[in-house]
């Protein structure tokens, strides 16, 4: 680990991701000691604020988006007191001036840039900060999702960033990355021997990752409408929690062998076509329902017009290597579900012989399920076998039971963090591991576009689901047709 950086500089910083998290991630961490002492942050953003106008809004959002035992005036006032704010425009060379006559004697002592805005404005604010002479060998970028809508427009993206920073300096934000449970899962395969020997086709009947939401399009409508479920949440939050289950283990905890393992995983991703669509992917959209007893309106009436785009996706995937051949990954996510809730289930298969007498025949016999549960609560529930009590006159009968792991009761006195506390930290101390590799994005951009081209070529559009449930009936028969159910 390097100095941390002693400048922030932060654009998009009137944006909601600031707000909502980034400013209240950054008063915890300057609570707890973590951030360097003349520690300073230069907001920018296209309004045309003051620092003391910018401050106040700042404390508005500590006061808004912390929990409210955690708001302290001394402490929202310190890191507000830390703040300038400096407006600048994308191509207005002397706002970049202003800003970098600013930070000038800060240089050496390490900047690092983070990008909340628009990805339209990834390249030009670069090529600004370049101009300006804020690029250099203590610099470092970090970009918000999305870098590009495909591929190719990922790899412009990439190109115009990479062109100016070296890629160990560019950090690639998902913040799925930077959520303890998400982290959890190395712990769990990695630092625990019973799984490992398990974790492969001999042992693995599916794996199941569901990632459900209940909310909707939540006023983000020209951001969502044309992207879809597909490339806003399995290009990366999915994908990412796919590489984690399904990779090798890592010689080591370091941010290269790490993503060298993940990357291997995107690379065997089978690609689809316009045949493997119909049969392994499901698109929707949800129409007016119910979620958690309240009347909600469609997807198309909260837009005003008619749309192609799907607020749920459902795919079977496959994973062409030595351990998971034969092994699908059922993967769905979507908005206006039933829960907010995110989850990994491993389905094991059945034991090999059965001295207890054939499953469905009464035994009660049933493979083993492994669950992970990473939100609202965190925890961990394998179902085993047991021997249900009493004389067997009939045969012994079984019964599944849960060992059952809550880490929020196991870890009580821990402050769950936001994820950006820890992903603002890594930037600030130069660590990529939990960032996403420019090989990882377009590693997942090629198995994403390979979908895309499949629905285009097959005619596939959304299907319309009620909303309060977990999906079209096709996501359904998707699993059901392979004789699984998905956990719900
Ligand atoms: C974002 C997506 O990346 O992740 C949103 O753009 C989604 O559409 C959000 O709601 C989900 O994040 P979390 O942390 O609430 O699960």
């Amino acid at each position: 680990m390097t100095e941390p950086s002693a400048t922030l500089l932060l654009f998009g910083a009137t944006g909601d991701l600031a707000h909502r998290m980034l400013f209240p991630s950054l008063y915890n961490l300057l609570g707890d000691g973590l951030l360097p002492e003349d520690f300073l942050i230069v907001a920018s953003g296209r309004s045309t604020l003051d620092d003391a106008s910018f401050r106040k809004d700042v404390d508005a959002a500590l006061r808004k988006f912390l929990p409210q035992d955690r708001y302290d005036a001394t402490l929202a006032e310190r890191l507000t007191g830390m703040i300038l704010y400096s407006p600048v425009e994308a191509g207005n060379a002397d706002q970049f001036q202003a800003l970098a006559d600013r930070v000038a004697d800060r240089i050496d002592k390490g900047i690092s840039v983070y990008l909340s805005t628009p990805p339209s404005l990834f390249a030009p604010t670069a090529q600004g900060l370049s101009e300006a002479g804020l690029v250099g060998p203590h610099t470092r970028i970090a970009m918000e999702k999305p870098i590009g809508k495909d591929l190719a427009s990922s790899k412009v993206v990439n190109d115009a960033i990479g062109g100016l920073f070296a890629e160990e300096s560019i950090f690639r934000v998902d913040h799925y990355l930077g959520k303890e449970t998400v982290q959890n899962l190395m712990a769990l395969r990695f630092g625990n021997m019973m799984f490992e020997p398990l974790w492969n086709a001999t042992a693995i009947d599916h794996v199941q990752i569901t990632v459900g939401e209940t909310v909707g399009l939540e006023g983000r409508v020209s951001y969502y409408d044309g992207v879809g479920a597909l490339r806003d949440m399995v290009q990366n939050h999915m994908l990412q929690i796919l590489s984690i289950i399904a990779m090798e283990p890592p010689a080591r905890l370091d941010s290269t062998a790490v993503r060298d393992e993940k990357v291997k995983v995107l690379r065997s991703l089978r690609p689809m076509d316009a045949d493997s669509v119909k049969a392994c992917s499901v698109r929707g959209q949800y129409t007016p329902g119910a979620v958690g007893g309240a009347i909600v309106t469609g997807y198309a009436d909260e837009l005003g017009q008619a749309s192609d785009t799907e607020t749920f996706v459902a795919l079977k995937a496959h994973i062409d290597n030595w351990r998971w051949t034969g092994v699908p990954f059922y993967l769905r996510t979507g908005k206006r579900m039933p829960a907010r809730q995110s989850e990994i289930l491993i389905q094991f298969k059945p034991v090999s012989h059965s001295i207890f007498g054939t499953r469905g025949h009464g035994s009660g016999l049933e493979p083993n399920t492994l669950i992970i549960r990473l939100q609202p609560q965190e925890n961990i529930r394998l179902l085993i076998m047991a021997k249900e009590p009493g004389l067997d006159r009939g045969g012994v009968k079984l019964q599944e039971v849960g060992l059952d792991v809550s880490l929020a009761h196991a870890f009580a006195g821990e402050r769950r963090r936001i994820a950006y506390e820890r992903l603002l930290l890594d930037l600030l101390e130069g660590d990529p591991t939990l960032f996403v590799r420019r090989d990882e994005v377009e590693a997942q951009w090629v198995w994403i576009d390979s979908i895309i081209e499949g629905w285009k070529a097959a005619g596939v559009k959304p299907a319309p689901y009620a909303a309060g449930n977990w999906g079209p009936s096709s996501a359904i028969a998707l699993i059901e047709r392979d004789g699984a159910s998905w956990h719900d």
